[in-house]
């Protein structure tokens, strides 16, 4: 397991949510929602980042996670320089850890990494100067930690405590990071039932996801959940000649109204975007009553302060 902690236990890095504690989930999660709430009163500013230099290096797309990282940083004082890794000399063969010594030797204390090479985080984090934090924007199919803080404090916000619900996770589980921080997030709120639900290829391989019941119909996958989290196809992630075919794939797997209306009647609707209308989401519900995709976003802002305050933490106390 990845070490992400100082010697004094304090979390220095965020790689996984994996070996991160329950009341370390709770303390981020009650952060977040200070935060969420400022944002909302337009009152969310801060120093406790002041001086703090922030690099963001995304080597694969994002438009959320970057932008909102930026955003954090920049409510709490920090300085935010986003690198174009295409642009950069990574294209010309220099290694990730080549570009990630260059910017330790700018001085950069906080590295925000999205990698579609699993491992990557994991390397760098292991490397670095004992002042420099690495925050994970997303590794391969494997963890997107942030994402899955903001999926609970906005299940939370909406339906209460996660032990009293049933969260259905549907579609790409097997090459979805943002699956696997959700479930990790999830299981340890002690959510009252997790299921994923997918076509049989979509699926993670059965010793994953362990305590999950899996389904593969979504008429059966939803009956009776409080929460419904959509996923995108990560055709990125697998061979060109395997992806489904997005009409057969909404036919059978679309969130539909109809669908819908076999979860409870309060239940929300969690996507992390992009979203692929008319694939696995119908815009009907995109954009109805029981979405809450939106709110995913905002909170977002509100998880990455938390996150950053507390790993850049000399500062934050
Ligand atoms: C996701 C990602 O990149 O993992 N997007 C995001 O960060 N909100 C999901 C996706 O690309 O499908």
């Amino acid at each position: 397991m990845i070490d992400q902690r100082r010697a004094d236990g304090s979390l220095r890095h965020l790689i996984t949510l994996e070996g991160v504690r329950r009341d370390e989930v709770e303390a981020l999660l009650g952060r977040a929602q200070h935060y969420a709430r400022a944002l909302a009163r337009g009152s969310a500013y801060n120093r406790v980042l002041e001086g703090v230099q922030v690099a963001t290096l995304f080597a694969e797309p994002s438009t959320r996670t970057r932008v909102s990282f930026e955003l954090a940083g920049r409510r709490l004082g920090a300085q935010v320089l986003n690198l174009e890794l295409q642009l950069s000399s990574r294209v010309k063969g220099e290694s990730m850890l080549d570009t990630v010594y260059t910017l330790q030797a700018l001085y950069f204390d906080v590295l925000v990494i999205r990698d579609a090479e699993a491992g990557v985080l994991a390397h760098v984090a292991a490397h670095v100067a004992p002042q420099v934090s690495v925050l994970s924007a997303g590794e391969a199919h494997l963890s997107h930690p942030t994402q899955g803080l903001l999926d609970a404090l906005t299940v939370r916000e909406h339906k209460g405590a996660i032990d009293q619900l049933a969260i259905a996770i549907v579609g790409d589980i097997r090459h979805s990071r943002v699956a696997r921080s959700a479930y990790q997030v999830f299981r340890l709120l002690q959510a009252r039932e997790l299921r994923i639900v997918g076509p049989p290829g979509l699926l993670p391989e059965s010793e994953e996801f362990p305590g999950c019941a899996r389904f593969e119909t979504l008429e059966a996958g939803l009956e009776g959940v409080d929460v419904v989290m959509m996923l995108r196809i990560q055709k990125e992630r697998f061979a060109a000649t395997r992806v489904p075919d997005a009409a057969e794939y909404f036919a059978r797997y679309g969130l539909t109204p109809a669908r819908l209306a076999r979860a409870r009647p309060d239940a929300i609707v969690l996507h992390p975007q992009p979203m692929n209308r008319g694939i696995e989401i119908a815009s009907e519900v995109a954009d109805g009553p029981q979405s809450v995709i939106r709110a995913q976003v905002s909170n977002g802002v509100a998880v990455r302060m938390a996150v950053l305050e507390t790993v850049a933490g000399r500062l934050a106390q």
